[in-house]
């Protein structure tokens, strides 16, 4: 057994879904509670149109909110691009670059994630 079919045992590593119920334009949402103002925190894991995974933290750069505001509708115009629903920044989910919107130029907190016998595993340090 290789490296790659082991679970990540160090630091804070959940179980998102099986790799092949993951696709472009469809988001798993995990839930990390709420924060100290009680705002419900989680990570947006999602792969995109070339099937790359990504995972980042669903709070806009602009203010402390989530970048659905709450409608569940995360995408903004395609698979590759998330988008604030509150004031309209918009993220490319290769980066999470903000190309567009009050918080241009910055980034979307980045969550590692990874593939494990066809498991996906995320991060939530
Ligand atoms: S709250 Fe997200 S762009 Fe303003």
């Amino acid at each position: 057994m290789s490296d790659d079919e082991h679970p990540p045992v160090e630091g804070s590593w959940r179980p998102v879904c099986p790799r092949n119920e993951l696709r472009a334009g469809a988001l798993r949402q995990v839930s990390l509670g709420r924060n100290d103002m009680g705002i419900p925190v989680s990570v947006l894991v999602g792969v995109s149109a070339r099937g790359e995974l990504f995972a980042y933290a669903n709070l806009c750069k602009h203010l402390p909110i989530p970048l659905d505001g709450g409608s569940g509708d995360f995408f903004g115009g395609d698979v590759d691009t998330l988008r604030c629903g509150t004031h309209g920044a918009l993220y490319r989910v290769s980066d999470g670059f903000c190309t567009r919107g009050p918080c241009r130029g910055t980034f979307l907190r980045r969550h590692l994630v990874r593939v494990v016998a066809d498991q996906v595993w995320l991060c939530v340090d």
